[in-house]
């Protein structure tokens, strides 16, 4: 007459039945760096297994990531060219528009979502305008991004997700691909993005470490949690369609409070230092491979729906 929790665990069958988080290839959403010139493929050193592409150069990459299951992809753009507006961003033939359409030909039901931001493209590699004073001017900002966002759309981008953290960037966009008849595009917003150290890798992969100063100025503080319920509340309002969580592995607690508090699908980003954080553990054998996949459903188990993750190949070959 004992209650034996066990007794759902002594078979791996009844396991997997009554088991709570399960992991889909349709909840992972795989991340893209795209370079300009040709014939580029080139590894990131931070970021064991990771690998900037040129648009002619992503054939490979495309196939492999359709053949593993993946059937979403979000795409960073690295241009030659940086100024202090980002002009490239919205260059209607820039890197990351031509690699949409590359994608569209070669993966036709690939959903390609755009980032829009500006710190790639900056000379200054900030994610906005600059005043004088070294500050982001934020509202002169709105404008640079809601073009970014309605180029990429004109290109063929399915979802924009603006990870700029600009005070009122949802409400902008929306505004603008709206007036120019995108009323269906949705908009994934990153909401509670917080100012970390585990971004390291990304700015070598993408190049956009700040000149000067930090992001502190527009990212979130990672001692606050209230904040982040704010911050998501505020893009809800504004139209966000998806709502997302950053650094997702730090901020497990962040993406439990804000499942519970808000009924909108949530995503989650395993960023850079958090990939290569685990991947560099396992490939120096102090972790075995499945670290990996445990890290994922607990960034699952804490409520977010879906995961943008470098690791999304690797995850695909782990689940049926
Ligand atoms: C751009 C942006 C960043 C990341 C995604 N979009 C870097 C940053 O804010 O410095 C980081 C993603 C990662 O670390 O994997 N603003």
């Amino acid at each position: 007459m004992v209650n034996r929790p066990r007794r759902l665990r002594k078979n791996s069958v009844i396991r997997d039945m009554t088991c709570e988080t399960v992991l889909s290839k349709s909840d992972l959403i795989y991340p893209i760096f795209v370079v300009e010139g040709k014939n580029k493929r080139k590894a990131i050193k931070s970021m064991p297994g990771v690998f900037r592409f040129s648009v002619d150069m992503l054939d490979e990459e495309v196939a492999e990531a359709m053949a593993a299951g993946i059937k979403s992809v979000l795409l960073f753009g690295v241009p030659l060219h940086k100024d202090s507006c980002g002009s490239e961003a919205y260059n209607p033939d820039g890197v990351v528009p031509n690699a949409i359409r590359r994608l569209r030909e070669l993966a036709p039901s690939m959903y390609i979502i755009a980032d829009v931001c500006m710190c790639e493209y900056t000379d200054h590699g900030h994610c906005g305008i600059i005043n004088p004073d070294g500050s982001v001017n934020n509202d002169k900002t709105l404008e640079y991004l809601s073009k970014i966002a309605l180029t990429c759309v004109q290109a063929g981008a399915d979802m924009v997700a603006p990870s700029n953290m600009m005070d009122g960037c949802v409400a902008s966009i929306r505004r603008v691909l709206d007036e120019n008849g995108y009323e269906s595009t949705p908009i994934m917003a990153y909401s509670a993005k917080y100012a970390s150290n585990f971004y390291g890798p990304f700015r070598e992969a993408a190049e956009s470490t700040p000149a000067f100063g930090d992001r502190k100025g527009y990212q979130m503080d990672y001692r606050n949690s209230d904040e982040a319920l704010r911050e998501t509340a505020l893009d809800i309002e504004e139209g966000a369609d998806v709502i997302l969580v950053k650094p997702g592995v730090m901020c497990l607690d962040i993406i439990r409070r804000v499942k519970d508090e808000f009924n909108i699908p949530l995503a989650a980003y395993m960023v850079s230092g958090e990939y290569a954080m685990i991947k560099c553990a396992i490939l120096q054998g102090l972790l075995n491979e499945s670290a990996m996949f445990e890290a994922h459903i607990a960034i699952k188990r804490a409520g977010a729906r879906m995961i943008v993750t470098y690791a999304a190949k690797e995850i695909c070959g782990m689940i049926d």
